[in-house]
């Protein structure tokens, strides 16, 4: 195992000559926080990509959880170059995202609507703007540990320290504005009787409760039975919105996102990251009650970029791709994750690690805990995160790429020997950290 100040030279000469022009180094804070350093990369295929310094990594952060079909898939790349070669941008419809429109319409439950926009963070803001604009109230109610994008109406109590049921929001980081604290309520996830508490009392006030339909950005949690559509539940009964986050979700838990896996349809939902496989393309769906205002012309949501060529192209093709043979490119993501997943929770039974693996699968969590199993935020910030980077050090030194936070993506271009080659890696860096050799 190399040296990694030799084996990244390259990557880290990069950051520090980006660290002089770029702001810290990157174009997005979670770019900030490399295992070792922020690295640079040049090309990407399939499941891999090759760095600065040309080493070849099996890749596990998909671009942050986009890249489903993997990088560079031919047919999507060549529907993108034939989009682009037509006009990069109408500001005007056509017929690419109408047909994209329908195919979403016909898939995901409740996307009676659908408006396409450009990032995961906006499509948040618009759905929340629906539903203030629908129920002519103020505040929203979302969950400790979850994350809808960087803007100040979301950013709270996205990894609170230490929090408790009722506590005022804890903002994400400096410069959020502080007004925006007074029109978020916060509170633990998978607690039905904490929301129904907090409905009794401020309902009236709610406008929308907003959730990620599993927790995928703190330890990939699934809703307890019945929690979701206990959410369904109080949100009729209080004529508030439910809005589903299916930023992660969508695609992942099929292509009619986690509302259809779970059979549970919200009122508004967003998605992005897979929809566009790495091209920046979001869509805020809904029912029509709820989409109204943008039909009245009564709420606005707009943006230049929004429904441009390539991505709009990239959606089509990305679509089209994970649909044929039935799904069979879904199935495939499904099996490689579960196979990784269990694998992992093998490895640390062996090398007597306390280890908790946990997710439906096409993504997944992985941490270092004695919890077996994780249903809140809390028990994810117990987690023994120090020793999750070293297992992140180790695995790219053997060659694997991982989100240092511990969740996985896994795509449709990894095969059953990328699984091989990553557990056998595994084995032998937690083989390392079970004797008390962390890398
Ligand atoms: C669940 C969830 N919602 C919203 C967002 C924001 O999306 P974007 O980064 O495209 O703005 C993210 C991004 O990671 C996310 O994971």
């Amino acid at each position: 195992m190399q040296d990694p100040a030799q084996r990244f030279a390259a990557s880290r000469a990069w950051h520090e000559r980006a660290s002089r022009v770029l702001a810290g180094g990157v174009s997005s804070q979670f770019r900030a926080f490399g295992v070792f350093h922020p690295m640079h990369y040049v090309r990407a295929e399939g499941a891999r990509i090759w760095d600065a310094d040309g080493n070849e990594l099996l890749d596990y952060t998909l671009a942050q959880g986009p890249c489903i079909l993997g990088q560079s898939h031919p047919e999507l790349v060549a529907r993108v170059q034939r989009a682009v070669a037509r006009a990069q941008l109408f500001a005007g419809q056509h017929e690419e995202e109408v047909l994209l429109a329908e195919a979403l319409q016909r898939l995901i439950p409740c996307a009676e609507r659908v408006r396409f926009a450009s990032s995961g963070s906006e499509a948040a803001q618009a759905c929340i703007r629906l539903a203030r604009a629908v129920t002519g109230r103020q505040r929203i109610l979302k969950f400790d540990g979850h994350y809808h994008g960087w803007l100040d109406s979301v950013a709270f109590n996205v990894a609170p320290p230490g929090n408790a049921a009722g506590d005022a929001p804890v903002p994400w980081c400096a410069g959020v504005a502080e007004s925006a604290a007074a029109d978020v309520v916060c509170l633990p996830w998978n607690d039905l009787d904490a929301v129904r508490q907090v409905m009794a009392r401020q309902g009236a006030e709610i406008a929308a409760i907003i959730t990620e339909p599993v927790m995928c950005n703190q330890g990939c949690i699934e809703p307890v039975p019945g929690f979701l559509q206990g959410l369904r539940e109080i949100c009729d009964a209080h004529g508030a919105a439910l809005i589903f986050d299916e930023i992660i979700t969508g695609f992942r838990l099929g292509l009619g996102g986690a509302q259809a896996h779970y059979g549970v349809t919200p009122d508004l939902a967003l998605f992005g990251k897979a929809l566009g496989s790495g091209f920046p393309l979001a869509a805020i769906v809904g029912r029509q009650r709820w989409m109204a205002p943008l039909e009245a012309g009564a709420a606005y949501h707009a943006g230049t970029m929004n429904g441009n060529n390539a991505c709009v192209a990239a959606g089509l093709a990305t679509v089209e791709l994970l649909a044929r043979e039935e799904g069979a490119a879904l199935r495939h993501i499904a099996a490689m994750g579960a196979r990784l997943r269990d694998g992992l929770a093998v490895l640390g039974v062996r090398h007597g690690l306390k280890l908790r693996v946990q997710g439906p699968g096409p993504m997944f969590n992985m941490a270092f805990s004695a919890l077996p199993r994780a249903t809140e935020f809390r028990h994810v910030a117990a987690d023994d995160r120090a020793s999750y980077q070293a297992f992140c050090r180790g695995m790219l030194l053997e060659g694997v790429r991982l989100i240092e936070r511990g969740l996985w993506y896994v795509s449709a271009a990894h095969t059953e020997d990328d699984i091989a080659i990553t557990l056998a890696a595994a084995d032998r860096v937690l083989g390392r950290i079970a004797a008390g050799d962390p890398p």
